[in-house]
């Protein structure tokens, strides 16, 4: 007699876009969790970001969701280790500039032991092709403070040019400090995959 096996639904990861060591999905609401709230309260995840100027609380969590979920000039995904499938960091494009075909570049690596393993470095750079070669971006800016040297050479190694220094614009642990304006354009970043070795 033909033994019959139970159809096991297969859990989909909902990958999205996959580099070697991680990859991005759509976030979702179920990654409003403590543990990402965690990532916006904690200063050193957040010593080189703005949202850690105020405490965060889910409800802020929630509403930011709320808006980005429906926004068509967003694009929030979740950063995913392919090893262990844990969400350790999120990433966004936007607001995305349909007409001026430019947008903004933010992320964040809120699990501590995942920095500096060139994860940010991947992260950023498969965000990078989406919005060149998917969304048809003509350019991808991203503001970041001068003394932040992870997220510099992460940017500079993916072909960022530093565009202005806006001075004192930040005010961090009593002092002004200066902000870099980074952006990375179309041509570049052609030129660039042109060089690579196929
Ligand atoms: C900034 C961030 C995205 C960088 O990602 P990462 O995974 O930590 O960095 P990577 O391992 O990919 O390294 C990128 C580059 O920075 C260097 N780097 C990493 N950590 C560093 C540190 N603490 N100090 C100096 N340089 C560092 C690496 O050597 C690498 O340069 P290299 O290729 O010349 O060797 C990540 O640290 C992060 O999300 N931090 C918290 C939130 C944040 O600051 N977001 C960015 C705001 S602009």
């Amino acid at each position: 007699m033909l033994s019959v096996l139970p159809v096991r639904p297969r859990l989909s990861s909902g990958e999205f876009i996959a580099g070697s060591q991680v990859y991005l999905r759509a976030f979702r609401a179920e990654d409003l969790t403590e543990r990402y709230l965690g990532w916006l309260n904690d200063p050193e995840a957040t010593r080189y970001m703005e949202s850690g100027i105020f405490p965060s609380t889910m409800r802020d969590l929630e509403s930011f969701y709320q808006r980005i979920a429906v926004s068509r000039s967003d694009v929030l995904m979740a950063v995913i280790d392919k090893g262990s499938g844990e969400h350790i960091g999120n990433m966004k494009l936007g607001p995305i500039q349909w007409v001026h075909r430019s947008a903004i570049f933010g992320i964040m690596i809120g699990e501590k032991r995942f920095r500096g393993r060139g994860v940010g470095r991947e992260a950023t750079r498969l965000m990078v092709e989406y919005g060149f070669d998917r969304l048809n971006l003509n350019r991808i800016d991203l503001g970041v403070f001068a003394e932040h040297e992870a997220g510099v050479r992460c940017y500079q190694k993916l072909g960022f040019k530093v565009e202005g220094r806006l001075r004192q614009d930040l005010f961090q642990d009593g002092e002004y400090k200066d902000r870099l304006w980074m952006g990375l354009l179309r041509s570049e970043y052609e030129r660039r995959q042109m060089g690579k070795p196929k």
